[in-house]
């Protein structure tokens, strides 16, 4: 198997004023393409600062990350952004839908700011909502849907641009256990089909239960044993 992602000794240090919350103390972990990883632990433990620095949506004060053999911190502001658009899928607790646009212009989402012609795309994002469960809500609004429904628009938005990897902060967060569970299906499912290597964060273990494997962190750090 070959490595996607990497963190070799990642810190992420807060300064509030006077104080500084080490919120990453040296975290080193790897993702294997396909896998899907499941991060757990308490609240306050790093989940969510590890999730943004894997994504590049914030920078490392020490440490590496590396995805596909890049170093993201080598790379110019411009240069992660695409990479951010193109080769990462985020999906969030609270869905993060564009309330104004339909499902289908939602999942289309990432390639209009790619600047690519949706025309080409028609037949995937057909293809995407039909296997989140959603082909004939294709034209309805956010605030039309359920929360279940909602995150499968985000998980299909998240697939489209076919993403090195996932990354997902309490997909499940926010909805009933059922809705949550087609949510762990869906993921899973692109995990097992389309070989979609998934890191998700979550506080709850029956949805780490889905994972390959689970990462526990504690105070900043990877817990070991
Ligand atoms: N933007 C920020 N500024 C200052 N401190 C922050 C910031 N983001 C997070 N922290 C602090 O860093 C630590 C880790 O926060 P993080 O959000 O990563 O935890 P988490 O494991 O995701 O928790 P939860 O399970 O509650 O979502 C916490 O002590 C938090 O208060
Ligand atoms: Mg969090």
């Amino acid at each position: 198997m070959t490595s996607i992602l990497q963190t070799i000794g990642l810190q992420k240090a807060y300064q509030m004023g006077e104080v500084t919350v080490n919120a990453l103390q040296g975290v080193d972990f790897t993702v294997e393409k396909g896998e899907f990883v499941a991060i757990m632990g308490p609240s306050g433990s790093g989940k969510s600062t590890l999730l943004h620095l894997l994504g590049g949506l914030d920078a490392p004060s020490d440490g590496e990350v590396m995805l596909g053999g890049r170093r993201l911190a080598h790379l110019s502001d411009d240069d992660i952004t695409i990479v951010r658009r193109r080769q990462i899928g985020f999906i969030f607790q609270f869905f993060n839908l564009l309330p104004t646009l339909s499902a289908a212009e939602n999942v289309a989402l990432p390639l209009l700011i790619d600047g690519r012609s949706l025309d080409e795309y028609r037949l995937r994002i057909d293809e995407l909502l039909t296997l989140v469960g959603l082909g004939d809500r294709q034209d309805h609004k956010p605030d039309q849907l359920s929360g279940g429904q909602q995150q499968r628009v985000a998980i299909a938005r998240a697939l489209v641009t076919d993403p090195v990897i996932v990354l997902a902060d309490e997909p499940t967060g926010n909805l009933d256990s059922e809705s949550g569970d087609e949510i762990l299906r869906l993921l899973r499912r692109a995990c097992d089909e389309k070989q979609q290597t998934i890191v998700m964060v979550t506080h709850d273990p029956k949805a780490a239960e889905y994972a390959d494997r689970i990462v526990r962190l504690k105070d900043g750090l990877v817990e070991t044993g």
